[in-house]
């Protein structure tokens, strides 16, 4: 039954545990209906704890309890149990039983072809065995695993294996939603790693027969993420073993347990022959993501959910830098700025807003977002940028060392870098507690060898943050003269009042400012500078990411007024990306990142926030004229910049060759607007990668001209679920708006659309649901479509519905009609008697 009142936590209410766990022991029996989990576990009394304690525990049959060696009788309720104890130290042990062949919600022990495996974190825990789950109880594990599989894994080191039988123990303290349990029939890909002080870890990847082939990339990420985390942090690893297990059913990326990474098989599993570049470079990061967690995550963890951006923005920020150095910075800012802006930015500006620290909430899995995650992480970078690259190694030091072995807060995390810098972050904080983005506005004068800079800053009050007060904004600005060249460089500007000016004195002649170089804070820039200020900055700007900002900014304007007043595209704009697409000595990767446009969804963002209600099919068809006068505009050089990018053999899935296969892929997308399909037909033919292959079929499905290369892809990788992901989702990314919902729903026919798989869920659904003018289709067919395949996912898999729920989210910008539609879906879905705690909540809050 649908839960009448879902209680709400608060942030405020946080009380420690009464007790102490010293140690923990669980025994598992495996078997698919009927697990057995034995526990036993020392607690002692903290001095003032009650005599009860609450055990939390979720869908578990209790078989026995004792104290001491004595049975007891705990009170059972839906969600724990509460128990009379004693106030000296004592054993607790108990006997539950599980289901995991029936846990379709894919947290806690369940099973995934065959294989046993678990989700913990954010409160899985409970759904295993009765505990104290909650990050601020560290204790140490040892497990013992029973169960005729041929692998049975678990956190820590390895203690002993026999045959139906082992044991692991974990020797550093954790909370419960590190620990991991993997059994099944698995093979691993090997490798080792010995740490800067000489200590050999021995390295798996563990993959289901058949995948073993894919393992290679992984193994490296692995190893070049334990040696960065050294390098660049002094991190090392702290086991004999490290191990990562591949999952086809999982609700997220991947799970940073203690010494056992379980990963969406989508995070790790990578070949030339099924793996874009594009998935390459995410496993990287994913590898390099959980890894990173063992510091940031593990070894110092969370007091409570709601500093949940505590290990995951500072391991986010981490990542980032990870792949910056391994690939291109400037690359991956920007592409980091361009998921920013179309998951948080959307997020901060609609009825799901929060700040990056919350202070309430209903179901914790309903804040693993962009704002916690990529928000957050953008935090930490501001925060580094305004004391120094220097002074942020020296707090992390700091910070390490301090708090090692502890769960913690934001608070614990600003006054490390208080203390080492002697900074007062009193005003920085504003960052983790109001919602919303900033807007920036920067205007500039000059009078007699004076140049001022005016930077204005607002956030507007939302439910969450009502009276908003400014914040520090770290601009990082250089000034250009008007030949180009670069006359006072790179610096951050503090903005930290409401309004603001900065002064530069000695200048010949006036300069041409180019602000918030690397997208230096998470807001909204609004100019008010000289009119061709973008275009200038287009040819000129040394600083790569405010060029390539330039040009987006002049697409944005000139698609704005495209679709405002039916305007022709702007020709400085075409006429700046032919000269930067001309550029030989320009990295390939930028060269295609230059050719990228705004999002339909960005473009109704901005239509929406300049008080215009966004018409979706108004919009696409301003982007497909775009596109069209792209390809036009470069027809003289694209034959050229295909041909000169085309990779010679052997693949390699490095940032060059990638980038050079991304201007080639993005150069034929638009050559094929112009003569038609054969070129993307023969490059799919011939292709020798995924990269190649499936950039020749998006072209073709969108000349429709793709009927045989599909059935020849789903004929070719119809045995490879990975791969089959990508056919699902690309017909729909590629069907004409008024095809995309008949698209979806025809696949949902289909007998490979196994829904109850995430992966193949979010191929439809995902793809839908970012189909702009697809999901927002007129009649309301894309919102019936979707809702009533979340109230078919609801009663299986809570999470990963209410993660999709989040389609939903920009329903109050569009105009009267779709929002009667979608307001009639969403009510709908509410009405859905069985509804879980988490959809209840997303939905809730997005109906407003
Ligand atoms: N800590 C994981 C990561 O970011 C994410 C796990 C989230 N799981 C969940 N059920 N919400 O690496
Ligand atoms: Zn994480």
């Amino acid at each position: 039954m649908r839960d009448a009142t879902p209680q709400t936590i608060y942030l405020s209410d946080y009380k420690p545990f009464g007790f102490d766990v010293t140690s923990v022991e669980l025994t598992f029996d495996l078997a698919p209906n009927c697990t057995r989990v034995r526990s036993k576990i020392a607690f002692e009394p903290k001095a003032d704890a009650e005599r009860t304690f609450f055990l939390h525990g979720k869908e578990l049959k209790l078989i026995s309890a004792k104290i001491d060696g004595t049975d007891v009788s705990p009170a059972l309720s839906d969600d724990g149990l509460t128990c009379t104890v004693p106030d000296a130290p004592f054993i607790w042990e108990a006997e539950v039983e599980i289901d995991p062949e029936n846990n379709t919600a894919l947290d806690g022990l369940y099973m995934s072809n065959g294989m046993y495996c678990t989700q913990c974190e954010a409160e899985g825990f409970r759904k295993i065995t009765y505990y104290p789950d909650r990050p601020d109880v560290m204790s140490v594990f040892t497990v013992r695993i029973n169960g005729p599989h041929p692998v049975l894994l678990s956190n820590g080191n390895p203690v002993s294996q026999t045959e139906g039988h082992a044991e692991w123990h974990d020797p550093w303290p954790k909370p419960a939603y590190l620990f991991a349990l993997v059994a099944g029939e698995l093979v691993a890909h090997p490798g080792s790693f010995t740490t800067r002080s000489g200590r050999d870890v021995a390295l798996n990847i563990y993959v289901r027969p058949g995948d073993e082939g894919k393992c290679a990339f992984g193994m490296q990420a692995l190893k070049d993420s334990m040696k960065w985390d050294e390098d660049v942090y002094g991190r090392e690893y702290d086991l004999d073993i490290f191990n990562i297990v591949a999952v086809d059913d999982f609700n997220m990326g991947a799970m940073e347990n203690k010494g056992l990474n379980v990963f969406n098989s989508s995070a790790v599993l990578a070949s030339q022959a099924t793996s874009t570049d594009a998935n390459f470079e995410r496993i990287e990061a994913i590898i390099a993501h959980e890894y990173f967690h063992n510091w940031t995550g593990n070894r110092i963890t969370c007091r409570d959910w709601f500093q949940l951006c505590l290990k995951e923005g500072l391991t986010v920020f981490r990542d980032a830098q990870f792949t910056a150095d391994m690939r291109s910075a400037p690359v991956k800012r920007i592409t980091d700025v361009i998921d920013l802006r179309g998951r948080q930015f959307a997020e901060d500006q609609g009825p799901l807003s929060h700040p990056v620290r919350p202070e309430s909430f209903q179901e914790i899995n309903n804040f693993y977002t962009a704002t916690v995650y990529e928000k957050g992480a953008e935090v930490i970078g501001m925060l580094r940028r305004i004391v120094g690259a220097q002074a942020y190694d020296k707090a992390l030091s700091l910070y390490f060392d301090r708090h090692d072995g502890q769960a913690c807060t934001i608070e614990d995390w600003l006054k490390v870098f208080e203390d080492a810098t002697g900074r007062d972050l009193t005003q920085f904080k504003r960052w983790y507690s109001q919602a919303g983005t900033p807007r920036v506005t920067v205007k500039d004068a000059w009078y007699a060898g004076t140049y001022i800079l005016t930077f204005t800053q607002h956030l507007k009050p939302s439910a969450t943050t009502p009276d908003p007060q400014p914040q520090v904004i770290p601009i990082v600005t250089g000034l250009l003269s008007p030949s180009g060249q670069e006359v006072v460089s790179s610096q951050v500007l503090e903005l930290t009042e409401e309004s603001q000016s900065f002064t530069f004195e000695g200048l010949a002649e006036r300069p041409i400012p180019s602000v918030l170089r690397g997208f230096s804070a998470p807001v909204v820039l609004e100019s008010e500078l000289a009119e061709n200020h973008a275009a200038f900055l287009l040819a000129h700007d040394t600083d790569p990411f405010n060029r390539w900002e330039a040009g987006r900014s002049l697409a944005k304007a000139s698609l704005l007024d495209m679709v405002r007043t039916d305007a022709a595209p702007d020709t400085q704009y075409l006429d700046g990306l032919r000269a930067v697409m001309s550029q030989g000595d320009l990295d390939p990767t930028f060269r295609a990142l230059m050719l990228g446009l705004p999002s339909q969804s960005d473009l109704a963002t901005a239509l929406h926030d300049a008080g215009d209600t966004p018409d979706p099919d108004v919009i696409w068809t301003a982007s497909e004229k775009m596109r069209a006068a792209q390809a036009e505009h470069l027809k003289e050089i694209l034959p050229g910049l295909f041909a000169d990018h085309q990779v010679p053999e052997p693949y390699k899935p490095d940032a060059d060759q990638s980038g050079r296969r991304s201007l080639a892929n993005a150069t034929l997308s638009l050559l094929c607007r112009m003569e038609g399909p054969e070129r993307a037909q023969r490059q799919f033919d011939k292709a020798d990668n995924m990269t190649q292959q499936l950039a020749g079929l998006s072209v073709l499905l969108r000349e429709k001209a793709g009927d045989a290369a599909l059935k020849a892809f789903e004929e070719q990788w119809k045995d490879d679920r990975l791969v089959m992901d990508k056919w699902f989702g690309l017909q729909v990314m590629q069907a004409d708006p008024d095809q995309a919902v008949a698209t979806a729903a025809a696949l949902t026919e289909h007998p490979d659309f196994k829904w109850k798989n995430p992966n193949r869920f979010r191929a439809v659904f995902g793809a839908l649901a970012a189909h702009h003018a697809g999901f927002h289709a007129a009649g309301g067919s894309g919102y019936k479509l979707l809702a009533d395949w979340l109230i078919r996912l609801d009663p299986v898999n809570p999470q990963t519905t209410a993660r999709m729920c989040v389609a939903f989210q920009t329903w109050q910008r569009y105009d009267a009609q779709r929002q009667t539609l979608a307001a009639a879906e969403l009510d709908r879905m509410l009405a859905t008697p069985t509804l879980s705690r988490n959809a209840s909540e997303m939905l809730t809050r997005i109906r407003g």
